[in-house]
């Protein structure tokens, strides 16, 4: 993460009063979604990097006021900055997969998918069902743990990269 970004994001944090354990999540989803950014870089795809790297830590940090509608109240807030980042926020949610408002960009992919492979502050998991599991099964969760793993195959693929490398390369930190 740019010390730019950190900076910016910490003034979130502490306007909103924003948790540790959300922030420690929040870091370790930014470091997902570098990696996948920097993918991207060697793919010669073009991507905002400062975008992915602002969204992935900013993503949660409404949950400091409240855990429902955190997505859509925290997007409102970043779209007075930044309408993408705003979107990213908004969309953030697995439920989103679902409807019209499924992330379509690389950034908003990214942060997405980033997102659902991190349970807490642990590393990769690299069966995003084990997240999606932990709560009462619906059937609008198994529809949405369907297209997550579909798009995440799909990023992989785009990327040149795999879930064994991500692995790897969650280890090495
Ligand atoms: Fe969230």
């Amino acid at each position: 993460m740019k010390r730019s970004t950190w900076q910016w994001a910490s003034q979130y944090f502490r306007e909103y009063g924003t948790s540790v354990e959300v922030i420690k999540h929040s870091l370790k989803v930014n470091e997902i979604a570098n990696f996948f950014a920097q993918k991207a870089i060697e793919k010669k795809i073009i991507i905002d990097l400062d975008l992915v790297d602002k969204a992935s830590i900013i993503h949660d940090f409404y949950r400091g006021v409240t855990d429902k509608d955190h997505q859509k109240k925290g997007g409102e807030i970043l779209a007075k900055e930044d309408f993408r980042l705003g979107r990213i926020v908004a969309i953030h949610g697995l439920k989103s997969i679902l409807d019209k408002n499924a992330p379509y960009t690389i950034e908003e992919k990214i942060v997405f998918l980033a997102d659902k492979l991190v349970l807490h502050d642990s590393g990769v998991i690299l069966d995003v069902g084990i997240k999606i599991d932990q709560k009462p099964a619906r059937q609008w969760r198994e529809e949405a743990k369907v297209k997550v793993l579909k798009m995440l195959d799909e990023l992989f693929f785009e990327l040149g990269t795999s879930a064994g490398e991500l692995w790897r390369a969650q280890k090495k930190n």
